[in-house]
C-alpha cells in the first residue's frame, strides 16, 4: 500500500489519488508559488560571492605562486565499496598531492611532487652532450635516469625503481629531436610513504614540463594495493603496502595508453583489470593537476614584476617616457 502512494508520486496521472490527496498537491504548488521572490534574493547573494570567490581566487595567483595546491579528492566511483582506511581515507582516494617547480637554480628544469608523506624531488639536466660515448645513440637522445633513495645506499630495489621511472619517462619525450645528446633525470627521494614510484614518475613528468623538453604526451602513475579481503586501495601508504597481499604500479599517458606496468604478489586476473580501470581514472585526474600546476605557474610569471620581459617592457617605457619629457622641454 505504502509502495502504490509512493510510486504515486513520481508516475502522473495517477488513477489511485484520492481526493486528500489532490488536495496536498494544490497546497504544495501554492507553497512553491509564494516562495517565488526569494529566487531574486538567494541570486543577488550568489553573485555577491562569485565576486568575492574571483577576487580570491585572482589574489591567490598573486602570492602563492610556487603552485601548491592542496586538493586532489579523487571520486572514483567504481565497484568498491566505500570503507574507511587508517587515515580516514575511503579505499577510492588519493592523498592530498602538493607540487613545486624550479627549486633549483642550475638545473634546466625541476619539480618537488608530494603525495601525501611520500615526497620526491626530480631534477632534469638536458639535452648536454654525452660523457661516455658508448652510450651515445646516433639518431636519438639518451635518457639517463638515477633514483637516490632517501636514506642509505642504493640497493638492488632502487635500481629497479629507477629502470620502471626511466622507462616511463622516456616513451613520452621525443628522443629523435636531439640526437647524439644525453638528458639526464635526477631523482632524490625525500620521504618515502608508499607509492613512490608514482610519486617519482609524476615528479619527472612535471619536472620535464620545467625544463621545456619536448614531450609526445604528459604521464601520470598510480599505485593500488589489493588487500587480502579483495578491497583495492588506491594510493596506498607504506603500511597499507606492508600489510596487501599484492601491488600494482600503473603509468598512463594523457593519451590513455598504458605505458608501464608492474606488479608484485598476487593479483587474480579480474582483480587487476578492475585495478586498470580505477588507475586510468585516476590517471586521468593527476594529468589535470599536472596541467594545472603549469597554467598556474606561467599565469604567475605573467604577473610577477621581476621577469625579465615585463623588465624590458618597462624600460622601454621609461625611455619613451623621457623621450617625451626631452621632446616637451
Ligand atoms: C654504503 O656505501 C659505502 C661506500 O660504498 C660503504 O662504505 C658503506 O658501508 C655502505 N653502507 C651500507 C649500510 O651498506
Ligand atoms: C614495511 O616493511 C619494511 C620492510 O619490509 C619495513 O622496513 C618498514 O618499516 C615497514 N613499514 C611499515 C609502516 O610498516
Ligand atoms: C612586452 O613587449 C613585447 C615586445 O617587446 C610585447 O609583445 C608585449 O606585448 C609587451 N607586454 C606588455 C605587457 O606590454
Amino acid at each position: 500500500m505504502n509502495d502504490k502512494r509512493r510510486a504515486c508520486l513520481f508516475i502522473q496521472p495517477c488513477k489511485g489519488q484520492t481526493e486528500r490527496d489532490r488536495e496536498k498537491d494544490v497546497n504544495d504548488r501554492q507553497l512553491e508559488n509564494s516562495s517565488a521572490n526569494a529566487p531574486l534574493i538567494l541570486d543577488v547573494v550568489a553573485f555577491g560571492l562569485s565576486i568575492v570567490g574571483l577576487c580570491f581566487v585572482e589574489f591567490s595567483r598573486l602570492f602563492f605562486i610556487p603552485t601548491t595546491i592542496k586538493e586532489m579528492s579523487s571520486t572514483t566511483t567504481t565497484t568498491t565499496t566505500n570503507i574507511k582506511r587508517d587515515d580516514t581515507r575511503l579505499s577510492n582516494q588519493i592523498r592530498p598531492i602538493e607540487s613545486e617547480q624550479a627549486l633549483l637554480n642550475k638545473a634546466d628544469g625541476s619539480a618537488k611532487f608530494s603525495q601525501g608523506k611520500s615526497s620526491v624531488l626530480a631534477a632534469v639536466y638536458g639535452p648536454i652532450d654525452v660523457k661516455t660515448a658508448r652510450k651515445e645513440k646516433i639518431s636519438k637522445s639518451v635518457v639517463d635516469v638515477s633514483f637516490t633513495p632517501a636514506t642509505g645506499n642504493t640497493t638492488y630495489f632502487d635500481k629497479e625503481r629507477e629502470m620502471l621511472v626511466r622507462n616511463a619517462v622516456e616513451s613520452i619525450i621525443l628522443t629523435l629531436l636531439h640526437p647524439r645528446t644525453q638528458i639526464n633525470v635526477i631523482v632524490q627521494v625525500y620521504s618515502n610513504d608508499g607509492s613512490i614510484i608514482s610519486c617519482a614518475i609524476n615528479a619527472c613528468c612535471l619536472a620535464l614540463l620545467d625544463a621545456g623538453i619536448e614531450l609526445n604526451c604528459l604521464i601520470s602513475s598510480i599505485t593500488l594495493s589489493f588487500t587480502h579481503d579483495n578491497q583495492i586501495y588506491l594510493d596506498p601508504t607504506q603500511k597499507e603496502e606492508n600489510n596487501s597481499k599484492g601491488l600494482a604500479v600503473y603509468a598512463i599517458n594523457s593519451k590513455s595508453e598504458i605505458v608501464m606496468t608492474k606488479t608484485t604478489g598476487i593479483i587474480g586476473e579480474s582483480l587487476y583489470f578492475q585495478g586498470l580501470n580505477i588507475a586510468k581514472q585516476s590517471c586521468e585526474k593527476v594529468s589535470a593537476y599536472t596541467r594545472l600546476a603549469v597554467r598556474n605557474r606561467i599565469m604567475g610569471d605573467q604577473t610577477q614584476p621581476s621577469t625579465t620581459t615585463t623588465n624590458t617592457n618597462n624600460t622601454l617605457v621609461e625611455e619613451s617616457k623621457d623621450k617625451e619629457m626631452k621632446d616637451s622641454s
